[in-house]
């Protein structure tokens, strides 16, 4: 059975232009419940960590430079299905991809400032969790 729980990240694109607000009541009105949240400034090496699967990509160098450049706000969504719907509310990876009305559509600048992340899958959705919170900080 697929998981209740996800990792979003409001990026720093979204984030340094006062998204955050507006995207987390998106989510909450697609019945999404914060479950942890903070506000952090990634630092290179974290960034090199979270996205290590995508270490051989082209874009790799250019998106750690994007994740640190500012504060961003990880949290840990809940819902039934959380992983998938989730990833139907923020849309395509590139906004001019995004269906109308998805978070990416209405916040995204471009394909790599694309104002969230998800995770893709159960098991990335816990690890990317353990990445930013202690269990006793999801409550
Ligand atoms: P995210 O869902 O966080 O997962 C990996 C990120 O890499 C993605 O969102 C984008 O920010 C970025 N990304 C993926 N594909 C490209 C691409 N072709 N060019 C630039 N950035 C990309």
């Amino acid at each position: 059975m697929a998981g209740n729980r996800t990792l979003t990240i409001v990026k720093p694109d979204a984030f340094a232009a006062g998204k955050a607000g507006k995207i987390i009541a998106h989510l909450e009105g697609a019945d999404f419940k914060v479950v942890a949240a903070r506000v952090m400034h990634l630092t290179t090496v974290q960034a090199e960590e979270f996205y290590g699967v995508h270490r051989e990509r082209p874009f790799f160098r250019s998106l750690v430079t994007f994740m640190t450049s500012g504060k961003c706000m990880p949290l840990v969504l809940e819902r039934a299905d959380a992983v998938a719907e989730l990833r139907t509310v923020i849309g395509s990876t590139d906004p001019a991809e995004a269906a109308e009305g998805t978070v990416r559509k209405l916040y995204a600048e471009s394909k790599e400032r694309n104002a969230i992340h998800a995770s893709d899958s159960d098991e990335n959705a816990s690890r990317e969790s353990r990445f930013f919170f202690a269990e006793s900080e999801i409550l």
